[in-house]
């Protein structure tokens, strides 16, 4: 059973987020968190938090013309799996993240979840992003209560109980009555975490959740997320700048060539579960590692060549203005 968040012994007394056909998912639609069951929606089996990116484009006009952000790309993002995104800085990773969530409308193209277009943000996808976003009058326990509660969904003694499994999980059982400010980064990115989780998106999307946490938190953060994943598996799209975190997260890698950006190839990351360090030795990562790191270097390479001529380009606007 795949909405298992909010018990240890993975099987959940709460049915799973429900969407009909002939519905849209978007700020208008009908899909609910799945705390509470969504009335005439009954096939759970056609919900499950597949999402299908179909020739997808995205090109914003700027004051010097048309920027082409994303380009005809198609991706499968399957259901209760990590999908991880990786390519050059400025590819369109987040602008994909956006798109997926919601936030953006697409150039051309379409985006489904559960075979319905998304058409704008919904509860059904959440996006964890690098920024923090918790309310920083609220303590720890209060701001991942706030999506229930608001919901009225889950209540008192049995809200309090899942919660603090949730914390204890990660470490911060300790911390339920601490203020963001009282909180490390890596801390916080953990109550991040158990927020995003106790509202059950059929689909979480996270941009660099780990950006800007020095090397060692930032391990840390994996192994959490990857205990987290284990228990709760739900559909994750993960953009990462980091490939050992990719690799060892994901199921598939997804490499996006420089912009625009397109899917340049998808990697299988077929390697067992639970993961952790000692994976990395294994002679299966390091293939899959070394393919991984020639695809993105490759990328690598045209988006500096690209940018070296912007840089240039500048360099002589400059030099023009005398
Ligand atoms: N609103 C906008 N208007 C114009 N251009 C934009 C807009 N948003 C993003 N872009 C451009 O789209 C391109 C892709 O941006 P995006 O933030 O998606 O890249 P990224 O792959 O996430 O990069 P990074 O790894 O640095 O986070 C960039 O060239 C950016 O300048
Ligand atoms: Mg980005």
């Amino acid at each position: 059973m795949r909405y298992d968040v909010f018990a240890d012994d993975r099987q959940s007394a709460l049915p799973p987020v429900t969407g009909g056909p002939g519905q849209t998912a978007g700020s208008t639609g009908p899909v609910s968190t799945g705390l509470a069951s969504t009335p005439g929606t009954s096939d759970s089996s056609e919900s499950v938090g597949r999402m299908e990116v179909e020739s997808l484009s995205k090109y914003y006009e700027t004051k010097t013309g048309i920027r082409e952000v994303i380009k005809d790309l198609t991706l499968s993002i399957p259901e209760g799996r990590v999908t991880a995104i990786m390519g050059p800085s400025g590819c369109g990773k987040s602008a994909l993240i956006n798109l997926l969530a919601g936030y953006e409308k697409p150039s051309g193209g379409r985006i489904t979840i559960d075979r319905l277009p998304v058409t704008g943000a919904g509860p059904d996808r959440l996006v964890v992003f690098q920024e923090t976003a918790l309310f920083p009058w609220l303590t720890t326990f209060e701001n991942v209560a706030y999506g229930p509660k608001i919901r009225k969904e889950l209540k008192g003694e049995k809200l309090g109980e899942v919660i603090m499994n949730l914390l204890r999980t990660v470490g911060l059982d300790e911390f339920r009555d601490k203020y963001p400010s009282q909180l490390s980064g890596g801390m916080q990115r953990r109550a991040e975490l158990v927020r995003a989780l106790v509202n059950r998106p059929k689909v979480m999307l996270l941009d660099e959740p780990f950006r800007g946490l020095d090397a060692m938190t930032r391990s840390l953060m994996r192994d959490y997320y990857l205990e987290l994943f284990e228990r709760h598996k739900s559909t994750q799209v993960f953009v990462t700048s980091e490939l050992d975190e990719g690799l060892l997260i994901a199921d598939r890698l997804a490499i996006v060539t420089n912009r625009p950006g397109q899917i340049k190839k998808i990697l299988d990351i077929n390697l067992p579960r639970p993961r952790d360090e000692s994976l990395r030795g294994d002679p299966r990562y390091l293939a899959l590692k070394a393919e991984a790191l020639e695809l993105l270097h490759e990328e690598a390479v045209k988006s500096f060549k690209a940018g070296a001529v912007n840089s240039a380009d500048f360099v002589g606007a400059y030099a023009a203005l005398g």
